[in-house]
């Protein structure tokens, strides 16, 4: 192995998927406790102010209690290197949340064991689906009382049609759990030596050995013994490759809070997730062992650092090796980008990042050369593929309280509009601009954001549309016939797409009906 194909091997990049309150915040301060990234004092003391200070550039977040915006954080453990991208988990943030799926190789979906399969958990599957990402579930929170877990398991392979084979298994759960079984080596982790920060060795224990009795009480021992048995014969083995395609998921049992089953569920992302997988592009899929460096931006974040008003692209290293100060071609544009000073996230900190692999995220400062789906290659016009635009479902009118402000409004809703939160519409005929969303909170946010990071007060009005939806295909002829006939209907996106602002269901599909060699598309891919 060389050190290129060596450090790309030993690359894990992967994303948690939860329903709100799982302890997908928890579960990612345990992880980053295991690679340094975050002290352990810092971490068992405050808790809630460490979330907080996590992102105190977004008010917002601090006082509705909700990650609204996803971050990486780059930890090592185990001669392994993890990039692990946080998913807002309000279910108004799913656009954002889709994206940042298209940056990672797997994920880990967390489920509270008292809760199940939610509503959040199963659309976010759902996205990792339709890219096939390989999920590993972790069933939190088993020091409380929770459900079964064979109920637990049965529902998660039925409702996901998903097959599940458990690598570790409770024994006993809330105020009787003794600790986990694990099925791979035959080891007993126990429950009560593991408080605070002391981390026990899993024991060496054959299920027919008398001393598991003594270890855990007869009772437990005897049910562990009758469960795993069941599990054995009702569960497939751990199939990699199956796992890897996306039709099994491996399942650990923990719990986030008490840092119990976190370093096994750890130790199993390494040995099983994979390393940087290929990636679709036109005109060909980019393998990360090529030698050309190549990547795309998932997101960008406008105003991170409220003193210096830039603009990070989160850019998903794909292949080759890359050197902080080469030149990369901008595809969209045709042009050369010095990356001079790109960065990496830790924990809390950035750091310049002198060199990068396939898997890895950078940070790319810029002034809005770089959008969301942008490539970057050494020269190739490669596109990488999959990264949409959503057609929104809330549709507001901008009103600005002071008109003189006009202009830095403008500029403020384009600058939030690049980061893909929201769009931005200028209607052809008619001022005022249309802002669409995914979900309602997102108007807060951005009213927030306008008022904090430009200074300027902006309310949302009701628009008279329920959706919109890029118009395309047809002659022109034909399009300006559309666009004649709908007048008000019809807006631009910021690139100057056609599109049309539906008064509701009916319109949009009166609209079909009668304009049938036009495409009227939900998404629209970037570019
Ligand atoms: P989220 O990011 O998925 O929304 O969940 P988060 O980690 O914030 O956890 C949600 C709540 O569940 C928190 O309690 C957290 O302490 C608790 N929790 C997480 N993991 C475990 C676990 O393994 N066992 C138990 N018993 N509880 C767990 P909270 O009271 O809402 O918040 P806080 O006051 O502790 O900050």
């Amino acid at each position: 192995m060389t050190v290129f194909t060596d450090a790309v091997a030993r690359r894990r990049t992967f994303a948690i998927i939860s329903h709100p309150d799982a302890g997908k915040t928890t579960l990612t301060e345990k992880l980053l406790l295991f690679g340094g990234a975050i002290q352990m004092a810092g971490a068992v003391r405050a808790r809630g102010e460490q979330r907080r200070a996590r992102s105190d550039w977004m008010a917002i977040e601090r006082e509705r209690g909700i990650s609204v915006t996803a971050s990486v954080m780059s930890f090592e453990h185990g001669g392994l290197s993890f990039n692990l991208l946080d998913t807002p988990g309000h279910e108004d943030f799913s656009e954002d949340t889709y994206r940042t799926l298209t940056a990672v190789d797997s994920a880990v979906m967390v489920l509270d064991a008292a809760k199940g399969i939610e509503t959040q958990t199963r659309k976010l599957f759902e996205v990792c689906r339709l890219r096939d990402v390989p999920i590993i579930t972790f069933i939190n929170k088993v020091d409380r009382e929770g459900r079964e877990p064979f109920d637990l398991l049965d529902e998660i392979e039925k409702t996901l049609a998903l097959d599940v084979t458990p690598v570790t298994w409770p024994i006993g759960m809330g105020r009787d759990l003794k600790g986990v079984y694990d099925l791979t080596t035959d080891q007993v982790l126990l429950f009560e030596q593991s408080r605070g920060d002391h981390l026990p060795d899993g024991i060496d224990m054959p299920l027919d050995d008398p001393r598991l009795d003594g270890l855990v009480g007869a009772e437990a021992a005897a049910r562990l013994r009758e469960e795993v048995e069941l599990v054995r014969g009702a569960c497939p083995p751990f199939d990699l490759e199956s796992y890897r395609a996306g039709h099994l998921s491996p399942v650990f049992f923990g719990s986030a809070l008490r840092n119990f089953g976190v370093r096994e569920l750890l130790n199993g992302i390494g040995r099983m997730a994979p390393a940087p997988r290929s990636q679709p592009a036109e005109p060909r899929p980019v393998d990360p062992l090529e030698d050309k460096v190549s990547g795309f931006v998932f997101k960008v974040q406008a105003n991170m650092d409220p003193n210096h008003r830039d603009r990070i692209a989160f850019f998903r290293v794909c292949s080759g090796r890359f050197k902080r100060g080469m030149k990369l071609k901008h595809v969209r544009s045709g042009k050369l980008m010095a990356l001079t000073n790109p960065v990496f996230f830790l924990a809390r900190d950035r750091e310049l990042a002198e060199e990068a692999f396939p898997g890895d995220i950078l940070g790319i400062p810029n002034h809005g050369a770089l959008r969301i789906g942008d490539t970057l290659s050494e020269g190739e016009d490669l596109r990488f593929t999959g990264i949409p635009s959503f057609a929104p479902e809330v549709l507001r009118r901008v009103r600005l309280d002071d008109p003189m402000k006009a202009k830095q409004l403008r500029k403020a809703l384009e600058d939030l509009a690049e980061e893909g939160v929201s769009q931005l519409f200028k209607p052809l005929s008619g001022a005022a601009w249309i802002v669409g969303v995914v979900g309602q909170l997102q108007f807060e946010v951005l009213a927030n954001r306008i008022e904090s990071e430009y200074n300027l007060k902006a309310g949302f009005e009701d628009a008279p549309f329920e959706t919109a939806r890029w118009v395309g295909g047809g002659d022109k002829l034909l399009i300006k016939k559309f666009v004649d006939a709908n007048g008000s209907a019809i807006a631009e996106d910021r690139d100057g797409a056609l599109v049309f602002l539906a008064r509701n269901a009916w319109t949009l599909g009166r609209a079909q009906q009668d304009y049938p060699e036009l495409r009227f598309s939900a998404t629209r891919e970037q570019h």
